[in-house]
């Protein structure tokens, strides 16, 4: 599928500040990664955006790089990452979670806050065979993407809807159910866990998130 709108989407909501999903009120957002990954580990944030996340890592004592396919965005973050004082333990490139530029079996974990969501079908298994493969056996995979339990998202009512597919300013956006997210990586990757937790307004959007490990 050709993701060119949702680059151009993407780069004018950074370069515009309008990037709401930034600042998600997420409470104790990729513990379930850190729990089990001993201090030094490697990881992999796929799509890392303003790489508020990644950074929040480095501060817990991993080594991290982030990917994203907006370039402005890795630019800009890269330039964070020495104000920061990160060098050396933080990177970020550019690339495409579909084709993602590293070797196999590189990370002790990889996390996903938002970016599968926004997949077409037909990309699902090329996606989760890129995640597994740079995965080292035995690392953890965190998914936290939109949920079918979401109330209302722009009064798209996903909890009701047929197929949880939704389109708006040329973004296409799934929400998941549990086993839906669950298939999908099913082949290489074994279900740790998985909670839905909503945020927002009173009970309207939620996340599903999910560890997997490899195995
Ligand atoms: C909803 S944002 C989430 C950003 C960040 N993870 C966060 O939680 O704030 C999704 C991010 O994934 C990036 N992205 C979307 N599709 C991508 C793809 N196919 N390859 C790489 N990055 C992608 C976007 O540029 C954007 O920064």
């Amino acid at each position: 599928m050709d993701y060119s709108k949702h680059q151009e989407y993407f780069e004018t909501a950074y370069r515009t500040g309008s990037d709401i999903w930034t600042h998600l009120p997420m409470k104790d957002r990729g513990k379930l990664l850190m729990e089990q990954l001993p201090k030094d580990s490697f990881i992999l944030d796929v799509g890392s955006g303003r790489g508020l996340f990644a950074k929040q890592l480095v501060e817990a004592g991993y080594r991290v790089i982030g990917i994203d396919f907006e370039k402005n965005i890795v630019k800009k973050t890269n330039e964070d990452v020495k104000h920061w004082g990160f060098e050396g333990k933080l990177k970020f490139v550019e690339g495409d979670a579909l084709d993602i530029p590293f070797t196999d079996n590189s990370f002790d974990g990889v996390c996903d806050f938002g970016l599968m969501e926004n997949l077409y079908e037909e990309d699902w298994n090329q996606y989760a065979s890129e995640v597994s493969r740079v995965l080292k056996p035995g690392g953890f995979y965190l998914n936290t993407s939109l949920s079918r339990e979401t109330q209302n998202f722009f009064e798209f009512y996903p909890k009701g809807s047929l197929n949880g597919e939704f389109q708006k300013y040329d973004m296409h956006y799934h929400f998941f159910k549990k086993d839906e997210m669950k298939n999908i990586f099913n082949h290489e990757l074994n279900i740790v866990e998985q909670n839905i937790e909503f945020v927002g307004k009173p009970d309207e959007v939620a996340l599903l998130e999910t560890l997997f490990q490899k195995k």
